[in-house]
């Protein structure tokens, strides 16, 4: 086993792992933040996304161990904090609020790995495999949004609500972490390859 601290959603939380323990399976099985989905457990649908220093990263795919000292975001995480009210929806973030609002999903089981994608995703800079100009930091426009979830699988097709949601809220010019508790944010790149 081995003994390390990990800042979970704005907590510092000591553990004691096996070495083997996916940070998966750490928060769903042993922290019971079941919020975090685990759909192929193989770095392939994006259901497990997390944050981890404010990239967004596939949470099947990382081992708990390898986060000493890292400061994890969850779903549960995800707050309105640094975000104007928004009436009703004033307790959850804006992708959150976007989503209901939208209604960007059916079953929810990719919901959220979508918005800890989103979140992320909003956060970095540069250019994509669909920017024309490879010195721009482009607009979120659809093709934007659509190239930089490709992560994020959603068995019930909801992509076009999707896409529409996260448009919103990128459109209000909250493209910074903000609501996401994270002591670094992220730079260009999504950190797990082509998003
Ligand atoms: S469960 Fe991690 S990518 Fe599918
Ligand atoms: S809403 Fe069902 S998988 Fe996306």
């Amino acid at each position: 086993m081995a003994e390390i601290t990990i800042r979970l959603n704005g907590t510092d939380v000591p553990l004691s792992v096996d070495p083997r323990t996916s940070l998966l399976d750490l928060l769903r099985e042993r922290l019971g933040l079941t919020g975090t989905k685990k759909g192929c457990d193989h770095g392939q649908c994006g259901a497990c996304t997390v944050l981890i220093d404010g990239r967004r990263a596939n949470a099947c795919l990382a081992l708990a161990v390898a986060q000493d000292g890292a400061d994890v975001t969850t779903v549960e995480g995800l707050t309105s904090a640094g975000h104007p009210p928004d009436g009703e929806n004033e307790a959850l973030h804006p992708l959150q609020a976007a989503f209901i609002e939208r209604d960007a999903f059916q079953c929810g089981y990719c919901t959220p790995g979508q918005l800890c994608s989103a979140a992320g995703m909003l956060a970095e800079r540069g250019p994509s495999a669909v920017t024309a100009d490879l010195t721009a930091d482009p607009a979120l426009v659809p093709e934007e949004i659509r190239e930089r979830m490709s992560g994020n699988l959603c068995r019930c097709g909801a992509y076009v609500n999707i896409v529409a949601a996260i448009g919103d809220v990128a459109g209000s010019g909250a493209r910074a972490g903000d609501g996401v508790r994270a002591t670094e944010r992220a730079g260009a790149g999504s950190g797990r390859g082509a998003p």
